[in-house]
């Protein structure tokens, strides 16, 4: 039979108590009861629930033994029974065991029988792997060998580059040198035809020497011809026009050398004169000195005149000339050779000669321009040429060049 809980118990009875003592207190104050038999019942109720409590707690503990007891009981046999269960487990176990050793025994021994075989297999494989290795390190030296071989081939490479840079190098210098030759050669080709023009340049100025001094006969010596004097050549072209016209009066504009030379042909093919017209005073004293040192006083006279500037006729262009005034005295004058003044005066200095001596001039007189291989010397022939249908022209092949030019009037 099942009981209360000792709480619910406890608090039912507890109830029963206090309401028992409340109906007991109000009865007694109502009079109903009297107060001592009240407290009397009052306290034996309480006493009377607190038994009922406490046996019912006993009652119940004992169950609750009893229930404890019976299943301690259930337990047991459940360890009993698990304990059977254990000691066939166990043995279960055992057979396992065996089995389990055995099979692992078994297993040993396959694996021992594998492993014999994988180890045959093995020593095979490293039996190739060995092979293996030993054809590698064969490779390795030969590869070894063959960079070895690649890097003599390249080094053989870089000698033949340098070698050919050299030789290309050298070639150079070779086509550089055949080069210097061929130039060298041309200088010297130039120098050797310069060389010969002046030999006989020399020969010719020589041999024209020679002429005119085995014809004229110098009573001194007399300064160097060539450079600023005339040459030779010119001079000879000039005593040769003297001696075939038996010229009478000479005009040289520029003194020199050329004045004496002039002189002596004077004297030597019938006699007449020469007018020297000289700028410079220094110069034209040189040359008095030299007309006195060989006693052509009588033959030459040197005239100074200076530089003037010259009306063209072009208004405002002037060029400078010897002072006119010196030749207004002179006529018929059968030779002009301008040599003065000198080309670096002014351009075409030597132009005013043709104008102001020609009116002065015989109708067949000549006239000799020199230094004529300058550019300056031939423009002035041509415009003469030009600007003077009475005059014709020949050049002669002197050494600095001449015109000569013949005047011929109708
Ligand atoms: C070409 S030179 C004329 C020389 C002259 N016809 C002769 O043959 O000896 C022209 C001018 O040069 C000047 N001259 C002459 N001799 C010179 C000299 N040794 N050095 C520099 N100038 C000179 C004079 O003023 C002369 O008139």
């Amino acid at each position: 039979m099942r009981t209360l809980p000792p709480r619910l118990l406890l608090v039912i009875s507890a109830a029963f108590a206090g309401l028992s003592v409340i109906t007991l207190v109000l009865l007694s104050a109502a009079g109903i009861v009297e107060p001592v038999p009240a407290i009397q019942i009052a306290v034996s109720l309480v006493i009377l629930a607190t038994a009922v409590v406490i046996v019912t707690s006993v009652r119940r503990t004992d169950g609750k033994a009893l229930r404890i007891d019976a299943r301690t009981k259930r337990q047991d046999a459940v360890l009993i029974r698990t304990e059977q269960t254990l000691a066939q487990v166990a043995a279960t176990l055992d057979g396992l065991t065996g089995r389990l050793e055995e099979a692992g025994r078994h297993q040993a021994r396959v694996l021992l029988s594998a492993l014999g075989e994988d180890r045959m297999e093995l020593t095979a494989q490293a039996d190739r792997l060995a092979q293996l290795t030993s054809a590698v390190t064969r490779i390795d030296t030969t590869v070894r060998q063959s960079s070895a071989d690649l890097d003599d081939v390249r080094k053989l490479r870089h000698d033949h580059e340098q070698l050919t840079g050299l030789t290309g190098t050298a070639v150079q210098a070779v086509r550089d040198i055949g080069e210097r030759l061929d130039t060298l050669g041309g200088t010297v080709r130039d120098g050797q035809a310069e060389l010969a023009k002046s030999v006989r340049q020399n020969y010719a100025q020589l041999e024209a020497l020679i002429d005119i001094r085995a014809l004229l006969q110098p009573r001194a010596p007399l300064p160097r011809l060539r450079g600023w004097a005339a040459s030779p050549d010119v001079l000879r072209l000039l005593i040769e026009r003297i001696a075939l016209d038996r010229t009478e009066i000479i005009v040289e504009c520029g003194s020199g050398s050329s004045s004496v030379w002039l002189g002596y042909a004077l004297q030597r093919f019938g006699g007449g004169r020469v007018v020297a017209l000289e700028h410079d005073e220094r110069f034209a004293e040189a040359s008095r000195d030299l007309v006195i040192a060989h006693g052509l006083r009588d033959v030459v006279e040197i005239r100074h005149a200076p530089l003037a500037p010259w009306a063209t006729g072009t208004p405002g262009e002037t060029i400078p000339w010897y002072d006119t005034s010196a030749v207004e005295d002179l006529t018929d004058i059968g030779l002009v050779f301008v040599d003065g003044p000198p080309g670096a005066t002014a351009p075409l200095v030597r132009y005013p000669a043709v104008p102001v001596l020609l009116p002065r001039c015989a109708a067949d007189a000549w006239i000799v321009l020199d230094d004529t291989s300058r550019p300056a010397e031939r423009e002035v022939a041509d415009r003469w040429l030009r600007e003077y249908p009475e005059l014709s022209g020949t050049a002669h092949p002197a050494e600095k060049g001449a015109m000569v030019l013949k005047r011929s009037l109708a």
